[in-house]
């Protein structure tokens, strides 16, 4: 498509955390108004990778579709829908695995950790990027927003375009990664690592539906460390810069203006503008949730039709992939 297209998805797994809002949802909302084309996918497939409860994911993907919604994603501008709904995305998965080695994929980190962790892992988790190539092709995608830990798995769908074109003649063009500027947002209690979902100490992790005591009573167990001034040194002193960048990105400034606004505090008193802007920036989308989460049929309704709009550009592509591959 001229002007580019850009494909992201994101896993269902109930209200997305700070790190994913500072790291990818932010940049998803502005990359609304740069490209002609923006679709956005709930990539409930990738879910069942591992064991998951029914129930739980139902509601999670509403959940999810409520938090983009209340982020800012416009479900007319962009197309926003679940992946399972477009059942185009498995059948084309099938045929780019078919183009793929198993030693290719033995190296991709979500197999590497995720497999670890239990010791083994379903063949869904191993050919887990092949899906997730799919999902970017299928709309002949140009430009990918993707955190850092996915870089690989971007150059196996370039690969796999590059393959298919290859063998079957140019179709696919060459997705693009869209890097996001933000630095990790790093966990609360153990600022060597990141904020995330699954990590086990719940006052690591702020979710975007925390209540402003939530938010505060966790900021001010924030580790920081033995210095009292405020600085932004994150490779010396992790916990109280990890604070400055929540901080200055919220509030839409820079890292040296924050640091400027906190002179003469010491980290105790710091973390209060730091829970004011956290709070001020989350507020609106926690009552936004709250409030959509409340219609279940009308986040049904957009994710429907979402998945109308997304298979009409979905099939003609899958159309020319089996004739291509000789079905
Ligand atoms: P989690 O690590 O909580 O499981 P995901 O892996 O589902 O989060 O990430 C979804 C998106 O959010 C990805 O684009 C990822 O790069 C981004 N992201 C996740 N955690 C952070 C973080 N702590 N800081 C910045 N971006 C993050
Ligand atoms: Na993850």
């Amino acid at each position: 498509p001229p002007g580019g297209r850009v494909f992201s998805g994101i896993q269902p797994t109930g209200v997305p955390h700070l790190g994913n809002y500072l790291g990818a949802l932010e940049s998803w909302v502005s990359l609304q108004s740069q490209y002609p084309s923006v679709l956005y996918s709930i990539v409930d497939l990738h879910s069942i990778t591992q064991p998951q409860d029914p129930a739980l994911l139902r509601l999670n993907i509403l959940d999810m579709a409520a938090s983009l919604l209340a982020c800012g994603i416009d479900p007319e501008t962009s197309i926003l829908f679940q992946q399972s709904q477009v059942s185009e995305h498995t059948e084309l998965s099938w045929i780019l695995g078919c183009l793929t080695s198993m030693p290719r994929l033995r190296h991709l980190p979500q197999w590497k950790m995720k497999s670890k962790q239990k010791n083994e892992g379903s063949v869904g988790l191993y050919t887990y990027p092949v899906l997730q190539a799919a999902d970017i092709l299928l709309y002949k995608s140009t430009h990918v927003p993707v955190g850092e830990d996915q870089i690989q798995h971007l150059e196996l769908a370039q690969d796999l375009a590059r393959i298919f074109n290859n063998t079957f003649g140019e179709l696919f063009p060459e997705p693009r990664a869209l890097l996001s500027s933000t630095r990790k947002v790093k966990s609360l209690r153990d600022p060597s690592s990141k904020m995330s979902k699954s990590d086990p100490q719940k006052m690591a992790t702020i979710n975007l539906t925390d209540s402003p005591d939530d938010i505060s009573l966790k900021i001010r167990r924030a580790v920081t460390d033995f210095t009292s001034e405020v600085t932004f040194d994150p490779e010396a002193r992790p916990g109280v810069s990890n604070l400055v960048l929540m901080h200055a990105s919220l509030a839409g400034c820079s890292v040296e203006e924050v640091v400027g606004q906190a002179k003469g505090l010491d980290t105790g008193k710091y973390k209060q503008l730091v829970v004011e802007a956290v709070v001020q920036a989350l507020t609106p989308i926690r009552e936004e949730i709250d409030r959509l989460r409340e219609d279940r049929g009308h986040l049904e309704s957009i994710l429907a039709r979402g998945a109308v709009r997304a298979r009409e550009l979905a099939a003609p592509v899958l159309k020319e992939v089996r004739h291509r591959v000789g079905f």
